[in-house]
This record gives structure tokens, C-alpha cells and sequence, in this order.
């Protein structure tokens, strides 16, 4: 089963139109992120200083919380065109080696999805990043060429949600790796207003924490729910997101909770506490019972329950924590009483 409309999923949903409007240009623009922000100044004094293109930069991280923003926010910085492609679109070697060929200096790649690139794809993509060289093979069989072509010196930006499937190789040809973190609510509330006045609607500051704080901490998911709140705010309360008109479009509407969680995060949470007792219980377990993707679970319901200390992974399973059972008022059971100590 999938949900194609989870307001609080940090993946791009089919609903999501790109606002050029809200996305950050320039990294003093850029809110939250503060040690990769820090990290990218340096690499972009540095490189402008020696005149050179930027160092290749990997960024990972759960969706939405601004890997691509950042990939266009270093263009602009170095005053660089940037070609935007996805592993999955770069279906053989040759795709990729047509768009090495047309890279100029300093010209910036992004690859959306590293992890999906195929194999012969990632292996002409080896030596373009460390040597700047293309090797391909012309013609077939017997009469088959090696043939070797310079490339200008370009700039490969990676950007995946799943680091651990990033071959080794490929994981090490980024001179820069970055983790993106959920935002905490400071950094939260100040997306949320100021993307209010982008969008031109009025929301009162008890109704700019609560959307930031149902958020998830994640920028994609505020911008959704904000977008929701002015909607319900036109319709039910004269265009002004106040507290009351926020909390009772995300709590009443949406369902989503005081700490973002909706019914999906919730029914995860109750199958492990009352189906599996509390865990440890593994997550293709958890995913059929609940008839979801494991791989959704992994990537859009567990960082944030991991996040929120409701989830700990051990290595027999996935078990609840005593503050999941207190935020869904239930009681830990009297065995598991002492398991939870510390957290
Ligand atoms: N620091 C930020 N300040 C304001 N808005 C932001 C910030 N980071 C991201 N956004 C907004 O959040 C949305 C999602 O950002 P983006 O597309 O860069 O996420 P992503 O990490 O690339 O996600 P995915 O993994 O799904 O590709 C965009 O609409 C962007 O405008
Ligand atoms: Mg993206």
C-alpha cells in the first residue's frame, strides 16, 4: 500500500509544484544546516581563490530537507551552470559520457539519486570525476577501440536519501561529504514565516510554531502544511493562520499530531507495541503487517521515529521506546520496565 498524499512525507509528492519563489539562492539566504553552511563557505572561498572548479560534494540526508536547493545554491554561488540529472535517468554509459562531453569548466552536475546509478554508468563515472578523462569503447567486437577524452575540469554534486548504497568507490571520489539534518523549530518557525510572506498570506506567530513544529523538521513538509493552513484559513477564518486555525486544520484535518506524527507513524508504533509486544521485531515483519514497503518505512517513517527517540534499532530488531508508549498514553509493560533506562 502506498500514500500518494501523506502530508508529512518529505519526498516530492505528485502535488508539489516548485516554487522557485521559496527556494533559497544564495547560502546567506539559506536558513538551518549551520555546520554544512559553514562547511560550504570554505569550499567556495577556496575554489573561487584558486580560480579552480569546486571539489566534488555529496550531499545525503531523508528527503526534503534540502539537498537539491543546496546543489543550485552552489551554482549560483561559484557562478556556474548546472545540469540537473537522476540516476535512474542515465540509463547506460554512453547516456552519461553525452552529457560529460558538453560540460564546461567549472560547469556543475548534479546527480539526484546517486545511489540508483548502474554499474557500467558509475564506472565511466570514476575516472571523469578523479581524472577528468572519459574512456569509452567505439565499435563492437574484434574492432572495438579504446578511445581516452579529456574533460574540462567540471563538478559533480551527489545528492542521496540511502548513503549505505553508495559503492565505496564512488563514495570516495566526493572531496566533501555532508549529512543534512532534520531542522530544529528555531530554524523551522523562520522557513514558515518567511515563506508566508512569499506567499503572501498571514500568519500570526502561535501559528507559525504550530506548523513548524508538526513539520517534521523538515522543510518540504512545512511548505505543504503551510500551503494547507492558508487554504483552511481563506475558507474557515477571514485569511489569518492563527494558533486555533493551524492546530485544527493539522489536528483535526490532517491528523497529524502535536509532534507531526500522522496515522501512518502512529500505526507503526502501535503494531510494534500491541503485535509484537514493544519488540525488537524486524522491519519486513513490521512492513507486512502493516501491508507497507519496507523500504518506505526505512526511508520516510523511521529517521523521524529514530529522531524522536520513540524507535531504537538494536541489531534483533526495531523496538518502542518508553516515550512512544507515554505519547500514545499507553503503559510499558511491567516486563520491559528498566529495558528503556537511560533513554
Ligand atoms: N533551508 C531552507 N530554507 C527554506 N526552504 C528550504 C530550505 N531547504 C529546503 N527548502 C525548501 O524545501 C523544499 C525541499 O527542498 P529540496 O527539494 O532541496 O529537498 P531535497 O533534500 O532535495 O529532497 P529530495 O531528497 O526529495 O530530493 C523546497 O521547496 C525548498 O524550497
Ligand atoms: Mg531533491
Amino acid at each position: 500500500m502506498t500514500h500518494p498524499n501523506r502530508p508529512v512525507d518529505g519526498k516530492r509528492l505528485p502535488g508539489d509544484s516548485v516554487d522557485h519563489a521559496l527556494r533559497p539562492r544564495f547560502l546567506k539566504d539559506y536558513i538551518g544546516q549551520d555546520r554544512v553552511v559553514e562547511n560550504l563557505k570554505v569550499l567556495i572561498e577556496a575554489a573561487k581563490q584558486r580560480k579552480e572548479a569546486l571539489d566534488h560534494v555529496l550531499f545525503y540526508g531523508p528527503p526534503g530537507l534540502g539537498k537539491t536547493t543546496l546543489a543550485h545554491v552552489l551554482a549560483n554561488e561559484m557562478g556556474a551552470n548546472i545540469k540537473t540529472t537522476a540516476g535512474p535517468t542515465i540509463e547506460r554509459a554512453g547516456d552519461l559520457a553525452a552529457i560529460l562531453t558538453h560540460q564546461r569548466a567549472g560547469d556543475i552536475l548534479f546527480i539526484d539519486e546517486i545511489h540508483r546509478l548502474g554499474r557500467p554508468v558509475e564506472e565511466v563515472l570514476y575516472s571523469a570525476m578523479e581524472d577528468f578523462v572519459l574512456d569509452i569503447v567505439i565499435g563492437k567486437g574484434p574492432a572495438a577501440k579504446n578511445v581516452r577524452l579529456n574533460l574540462p575540469r567540471f563538478t559533480v554534486v551527489g545528492a542521496t536519501t540511502r548513503l549505505a548504497l553508495l559503492t565505496a568507490p564512488l563514495r570516495d571520489r566526493f572531496g566533501a561529504v555532508f549529512r543534512m539534518d532534520f531542522y530544529d523549530q528555531s530554524a523551522m518557525e523562520t522557513i514558515v514565516s518567511k515563506a508566508s510572506v512569499k506567499l503572501n498570506v498571514k500568519a500570526e506567530d502561535g501559528g507559525v510554531t504550530e506548523i513548524a513544529r508538526r513539520s517534521r523538521g523538515t522543510p518540504r513538509v512545512a511548505l505543504r502544511l503551510l500551503k494547507r493552513a492558508r487554504d483552511f484559513a481563506q475558507v474557515r477564518s477571514d485569511n489569518i493562520i492563527t494558533q486555533a486555525v493551524a492546530d485544527e486544520c493539522l489536528s483535526g484535518l490532517l491528523e497529524i499530531d502535536q509532534l507531526g506524527l500522522d496515522d501512518m507513524d502512529r500505526r507503526v508504533l502501535r503494531t510494534i507495541i500491541e503485535n509484537f509486544e514493544g519488540g525488537p521485531v524486524g522491519l519486513e515483519t513490521i512492513a507486512a503487517s502493516i501491508s507497507e514497503e519496507a523500504d518506505t518505512i526505512m526511508d520516510v517513517i523511521e529517521p523521524f521515529l529514530l529522531q524522536l527517540g520513540f524507535l531504537d534499532r538494536t541489531p534483533r530488531g526495531r523496538v518502542a521506546t518508553r516515550r512512544a508508549y507515554e505519547h500514545l498514553g499507553l503503559s510499558s509493560p511491567p516486563r520491559q520496565e528498566g529495558l528503556f533506562d537511560g533513554i
